[in-house]
């Protein structure tokens, strides 16, 4: 078993029938997704929330019940990848460009849990280039400030033109170096207009759970 999927079939082992479950996206909420699609096959009554388009036809391929988010108040637990990790918990999602449905998800949970292999933890976030969503409008003058704020922004791209998130936006992906201050710079991002969010997860994870390639497993609260 690889290092992703020790760290996702740990963290579903904490999901209980009834409960309303969030689904990450990216190659270790897939194997959270399967995980969890087993234990329904075998009995265990969940609903579950998706926070990406493939995520949700991953789901629903494997039997998973979907609820609407009209229908939804709270989520009870959400399980997903990140991109960094750092000592305090905070996160640098938005590797697989869906960083705002994951936030929107995150915050309407009482429980956060970040499965991540080994590679994921750092000292300090920003090693991995900051994705930062904005609307396609007036795109030109949304990264000229964020160049002003130092992230050297990149539109991400796929197939040479750009990648459009599952809410029609772009993702400017931002190199800016060392993050002393995470906080801080998720509320620089957040005010500029034509920013709909960025990939900071400040304090939002309750428990992040690591996997390891020799074949252990470390949670840390
Ligand atoms: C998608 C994400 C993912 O959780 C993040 O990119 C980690 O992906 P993976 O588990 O494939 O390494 O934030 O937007």
């Amino acid at each position: 078993m690889n290092a992703k999927q020790l760290a996702a079939e740990q963290a579903v082992e904490h999901i209980n029938d009834g409960m309303i479950v969030g689904l990450g996206t990216g190659s270790t909420a897939y194997w959270a997704i399967r995980s969890l699609a087993e234990k329904v096959s075998e009995g265990l009554r969940i609903r579950a929330v998706a926070s990406s388009i493939q995520s949700e036809d991953l789901a629903k391929q494997l039997g998973i019940p979907l609820i609407p988010f009209s229908e939804l108040e709270e989520i009870d637990m959400t399980i997903d990848g990140a991109d960094e990790v750092d000592a305090d918990l905070n996160l640098i999602k938005g590797g697989g460009g869906a960083l705002l449905r994951e936030k929107i998800l995150a915050a309407n949970s009482k429980r956060l849990i970040i499965i991540v292999d080994e590679s994921k933890r750092v000292e300090r976030l920003g090693a991995f280039p900051l994705p930062v969503e904005i609307v396609p409008f007036a795109a030109n003058l949304t990264i000229r400030r964020l160049e002003r704020l130092q992230g050297k922004p990149q539109i991400r791209l796929a197939n040479g033109e750009p990648f459009i998130t599952d809410n029609g936006n772009w993702i400017a992906d931002c190199s800016f170096g060392p993050i002393a201050d995470p906080a801080q710079l998720h509320l620089q991002l957040n005010m500029i207009p034509g920013v709909v969010d960025n990939g900071l997860f400040v304090q939002m994870a309750h428990q992040v759970v690591v996997g390891y390639n020799d074949g252990t497993v470390k949670i840390i609260n």
